[in-house]
């Protein structure tokens, strides 16, 4: 039983500023206790502790919803951490609740106070429950957590006295939103010791930490009273070798810490940053760089996807899209986690969403975002731009509300359940509505502002849309979408007749429309949309413009997730490997070449020259193009879906080996079992082995066969 929705909300009677508050209630087990629960949550991010342990390990708890209509909270087991007396404190930052959001740094957009509310449930041994809620015998004070704000870092003062309780007055905000934690939570995942410390042209004294990621540092010191240490973070060096800050734009990511005496260890409570290195901005000398560790946080999601080969560049590409996941996978999927901007964008999230559902298990993360993108949707269907939607007033776009249908379909083609569907398909379908109510062309997305083809490099001079027509991108979008639709309601056994219809519709609206594709995302989407009426032309012609532009990419957002597929699909794998392995700019191992150890927002972030992208908006660690990561799994290796069949119940397995590789090798650990499939060049035969916990289709060149369950080596 849950007794959290009957507890009321308390909050500090004066206004703190930037210090974070600190809660504490003292109780005492009356009885044998049988077992203790706390359930809690809070208004901004809170961390808890029990007889001064930490209570779970969730970091940056209740994570991130749209609060106002979903708001998570999480049950703990403290039977085994109770005394005779005991005491929970609990701080509060600001978190995504409070504090400031997006480029204009918007703030309190949920909400002004740092509330929490949590109901403790005693239950005895001889039966009966003793429930202990928020209410006025709960204290507060400021704590030593002087500010704290996810883009700009923490101050704590280790010397600051913890003495000034007052008793907390309740404050009027509803329980009806509260909901159960959904979602895996965000944990510690890994430390990373550095790989040293450097000095940089200008003076600096920088910590490299060898690996771009997202998470804090912690550090171990014994410190004089009043000594500070200070340190900001960033994601790279600049030519120079100088740290390189202006692409974070506002986003301070700053950390400082006020000493005691003696021995101390401190990491943030309620921050986190994007980083490979800090820098020390003031410490005092005996601080070096053995005493620091960089702490690695995100979703605890199940690895379940690895991919290897022998060409080394490509595999560092592989790691850095896995990294980019890593980094951009904190309770929501994000863009990027350093700027001061963090925020779930819609259309980052559906081109990376099936790699990522081959890396990861991420069934629940994805189940409990896109309920909140369904919860925030506008009554005409139209879908945030980012979710949790902290821009309020936004232009529906294409790509980017296509979210609503490409990542619940994605993610029952990948586990096979069908609960996401059923959860989402009235969503599915308000976006597909709203998309046949824009425009004066029923059957056709056209007329409105989009953003396109974002950063394709076909874009005219100063803007980021690309020169792929958007009216064809939307059309083709829209066509994509209400084809999922269709095929959602038929697995729902629902009548689908009306979307079926509305697809064909827009089949022949667009082909009547559109007759020439004059980009690489043109024939990309209309090939892979099933909307070209001359395949092989347009395919022709797909190629044809890769390779008269050099073997290099053109495309953006949202071409890039379909090139690969486009031409490979198509007869065109050779032009498609000569992509992937193309290394001059621009390329995906063009990065690699310059030393990226994730995957970058812009294909030149960085140019060869040493120049930097527009400080406005530079991410180093953006997973959009990482989404090449599928057709690593899908067509190097050969593992794919078969929709009739999701979830790798029936398995499809058609490798394309290239001899640019000598091997390559797979492995998708799904509900079934773990499907491996890996080949290897002996002079002009392929050995080709696969494992498949399932019944296969393999296809190796032009032959086809089916097999059951088992080991398989074939030569050919
Ligand atoms: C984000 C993108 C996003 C775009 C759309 C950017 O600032 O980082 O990845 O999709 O804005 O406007």
């Amino acid at each position: 039983m849950s007794y959290i929705k009957f507890a009321k909300w308390i909050r500090p009677k004066k206004d703190y500023g930037e210090a974070c508050p600190i809660y504490k209630c003292e109780f005492e087990a009356k009885k044998q206790v049988k077992s203790a629960v706390l359930e809690i949550t809070a208004m901004g991010v809170y961390e808890a502790h029990i007889n001064g342990e930490r209570i779970g390990d969730f970091i940056m708890a209740p994570g991130w919803t749209a609060y106002d209509k979903r708001h998570q909270y999480q049950s703990y087991d403290i039977t085994d951490k109770l005394k005779s007396g005991n005491e929970i404190t609990v701080t509060v930052g600001k978190g995504w609740y409070r504090g400031d959001l997006v480029i204009w740094r918007d703030n309190n957009i949920w909400g002004t106070v740092p509330a929490i509310i949590a109901a403790i449930t005693l239950v005895y041994d001889d039966g009966t429950e003793e429930i202990i809620s928020t209410d006025k015998k709960w204290k507060v004070a400021e704590s030593p957590i002087r500010f704290s704000q996810i883009y700009d870092g923490e101050t704590y003062d280790a010397t600051y006295k913890l003495d000034e309780w007052e008793d907390a007055v309740y404050y009027y905000g509803t329980t009806l939103n509260l909901i159960p934690q959904e979602g895996e939570i965000v944990r510690e995942m890994e430390h990373i010791k550095p790989l040293g410390m450097l000095v940089t042209p200008k003076g600096e004294r920088v910590i490299d930490f060898g690996q771009n990621m997202t998470g804090y540092v912690t550090f171990k010191v014994d410190g004089r009273k009043g000594d500070k240490i200070v340190y900001s973070h960033a994601e790279t060096l600049d030519f120079d070798g100088n740290f390189y800050t202006a692409n974070l734009r506002s986003a301070k990511q700053r950390v400082e810490y006020i000493c005691r005496d003696g021995v101390q260890e401190y990491k943030p409570h309620h921050s986190f940053m994007g980083f490979r290195y800090i820098r020390l901005d003031d410490a005092p000398d005996y601080v070096n760089e053995d005493m620091f560790e960089a702490i690695v946080v995100h979703s605890d999601i199940k690895r379940t996807g690895y991919f290897e080969c022998s060409h080394e560049k490509l595999n560092k590409l592989y790691q850095n899209i896995v990294w980019g996941q890593r980094g951009n996978f904190l309770d929501i999927p994000t863009d990027c986690p350093q700027r001061d901007e963090r925020l779930g964008w819609t259309a980052d999230a559906q081109v990376f969403v099936k790699t990522a559902s081959y890396n990861y298990d991420v069934q629940k993360f994805f189940e409990k975002w896109l309920k909140d993108l369904a919860a925030e949707q506008h009554n005409n269907g139209a879908v945030g731009n980012v979710v949790p939607d902290v821009l309020y007033d936004f232009t529906p776009a294409t790509g980017w509300g296509d979210a609503a249908t490409i990542c619940p379909w994605q993610i029952y083609l990948t586990y096979g359940e069908k609960t996401v569907l059923e959860n989402q398909i009235d969503s599915m379908i308000g976006w597909v509505e709203f998309m046949h109510s824009r425009g004066e062309e029923e059957f056709l997305w056209c007329g409105d502002e989009q953003m396109g083809d974002w950063l394709a490099l076909d874009a005219p001079e100063g803007t980021n849309t690309g020169a792929s027509d958007t009216d064809l991108i939307a059309s083709a979008y829209f066509a994509l979408s209400t084809e999922i639709v269709a095929k959602a309601l038929k697995v729902l056994g629902r009548d689908n007749s009306k979307y079926e219809e509305m697809h064909k519709r827009i089949v022949s609206a667009y082909r009547e429309r559109f007759k020439e594709y004059k980009t690489q995302t043109e024939c990309a989407v209309s090939l892979m949309f099933n909307l070209a009426e001359n395949r092989d032309e347009v395919a022709e012609k797909l190629a044809d413009l890769v390779k008269k532009n050099g073997n290099k990419i053109t495309t953006g957002f949202l071409g890039t997730p379909y090139i690969m597929d486009a031409l490979s699909e198509n007869g065109y794998e050779d032009v498609a490997y000569s992509l992937l392995l193309q290394e001059e700019y621009p390329s995906w191992l063009f990065s690699v070449n310059m030393g990226a150890t994730t995957v970058w927002e812009h294909w030149d972030s960085m140019r060869a020259d040493g120049t930097m992208w527009h400080t406005g908006m530079n991410s180093f660690n953006h997973y959009a193009y990482g989404c090449v990561g599928s057709w690593m799994y899908e067509t190097i290796c050969g593992i794919k879906l078969d929709e009739e069949n999701p979830g790798f119940e029936r398995i499809v397995i058609c490798p394309k080996p290239d001899k640019r590789l000598k091997w390559a090798k797979a492995s998708i650990e799904s509900r079934f079992g773990t499907i491996k499939s890996g080949w290897e060049f002996t002079g002009d035969e392929v050995v080709y082995e696969f494992e498949l916990p399932r019944p296969a289709r393999v296809e190796i060149g032009n032959k086809t066969f089916e097999l059951g369950a088992g080991k398989y080596t074939y030569k050919f």
